[in-house]
């Protein structure tokens, strides 16, 4: 088969429910991918900030195997050995009393919500059904019925009503209109993102967060953090809102809790909070599985064994600065922290942002436009310094090739 037939075959039997880039892969390692054809390219998504610790890191494939020989799945029916190890892990790691395990970043995401109306309901005493979560204008936190209730993108809503009632959304990154909802009483919990990854990497003022958090605090409305994408050494810190030095009441991961190599997410959260849900009031049969578990370890243990979160920094750093040396006048704007960046494009030439990932592709480096003018850097983490200056060149080359 050469390139053209995969393309097909998705084209016939899958749903449209993507547009990808017409490249088709079949191996990666570390920083790179390679298609069906053996061409190696950077990848620069990391799938949308997935795969962290690199392309099949061994450390995390091994952990997976093993415990795929060994015992895949209990369901939650029956105690399994792995689970308990896993649950201890990643709450010190990250500092809660509990963690709630499930499979993707949307259904943290719904778990998040059911557990803020849960606490409304128990512990702040919201009536019966009157309960409310605030959330940021332009946000993504994922695809479901309740999640999309709180999005304003017309792609992800149109058709798919009626919406989960409950849900307010306020300007991101505006304090005075987050403090006229939070005066309604009924606000159980503000969940948001420290940087909005699929809005285009937008990053909010300095202080922000911390003021919302504080804000939150004096109306006893709990602070939820999605750091799905921002999380796990992403932004050069190993959470976003370490930045400013908050810690949410519940944080939601998933992502790169497995490196990419597994569907790992997961909510955290004191116990005040955690133990209002009660046996059956939540679930999933796969959620904290034993392979699950034991890839979740490993791939935590990499972040701190490969010190990612200062290389993210570093390497951040280096790459948006060499970012905004390039000379052309498309690159209208560089943004981002650590390895989670973005360049708006203006079009020229009749070449738009997606005609650049195109051409990105044919000189060896693998990124993907969202919204239309907005193309997002964001390597896996485990990139070095010779890797970024290359990439520097690619991407240099390309916006030459079409200034000509
Ligand atoms: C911030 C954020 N939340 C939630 C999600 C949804 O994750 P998943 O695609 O695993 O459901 C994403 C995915 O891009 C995300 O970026």
């Amino acid at each position: 088969m050469n390139p053209q037939d995969y393309i097909n075959i998705e084209d016939k039997y899958g749903a449209h429910n993507y547009h990808p880039l017409p490249v088709v892969l079949n191996k990666g390692e570390g920083v790179f991918v390679w298609d069906v054809t053996g061409k190696r390219y950077y990848d620069f998504l990391s799938s949308y900030s997935a795969v962290n610790q690199g392309h099949c890191h061994p450390k995390i494939t091994k952990a997976l195997v093993d415990q795929a020989k060994t015992l895949a799945l209990t369901s939650r029916a029956f105690h399994n050995d792995v689970l308990g190890e896993y649950e201890k892990y990643v709450t010190e790691y990250f500092g809660y009393d509990k963690v709630l395990p499930m499979n993707t970043g949307a259904e943290g995401v719904e778990t998040a919500m059911k557990l803020v109306r849960k606490w409304g309901y128990k512990v702040k005493g919201v009536e019966k059904n009157k309960a409310k979560i605030i959330f940021a204008k332009d946000n993504f936190h994922g695809r479901t019925i309740s999640v999309i209730s709180a999005s304003n993108d017309p792609d992800a809503t149109n058709d798919f009503g009626p919406f989960t009632p409950g849900i307010v959304s306020v300007q991101y990154n505006n304090l005075t209109a987050l403090a006229k909802e939070l005066e309604d009483p009924n606000v159980v919990a503000f969940i948001v993102e420290p940087i909005q990854g699929e809005a285009g990497v937008m990053v909010p003022d300095d202080g922000y967060l911390k003021k919302a958090f504080a804000m939150c605090k004096e109306k006893n409305v709990l602070f939820v953090a999605d750091e799905i994408q921002t999380g796990i050494a992403r932004t050069g810190k190993m959470l976003a809102v370490d930045y400013e030095g908050i810690k949410p009441d519940v944080l939601i991961l998933g992502k790169a809790l497995s490196g990419g190599s597994y569907p790992v997410s997961a909510v955290l959260a004191d116990d005040d909070i955690m133990l209002t849900i009660k046996p059956g009031e939540h679930g999933s049969t796969y959620g904290g599985n034993p392979i699950a578990a034991k890839v979740a370890i490993a791939a935590l243990e990499v972040v701190k064994e490969e010190n990612l979160t200062e290389n993210a920094f570093k390497m951040g750093e280096i790459l948006r600065k060499e970012l905004r040396s390039i000379d052309t006048d498309m690159i209208t704007l560089v943004r981002g922290k650590g390895l989670l960046n973005a360049i708006i494009i203006k079009p020229k030439n009749g070449m738009e942002a997606w005609d650049v990932c195109l051409k990105l592709r044919d000189n060896g480096l693998l990124a993907k436009p969202t919204h239309g003018d907005i193309i997002r850097f964001a390597p896996p983490l485990v990139i070095t310094e010779e890797q970024i200056m290359e990439c520097v060149s690619i991407i240099k080359k390309t916006f030459a090739e079409i200034e000509k």
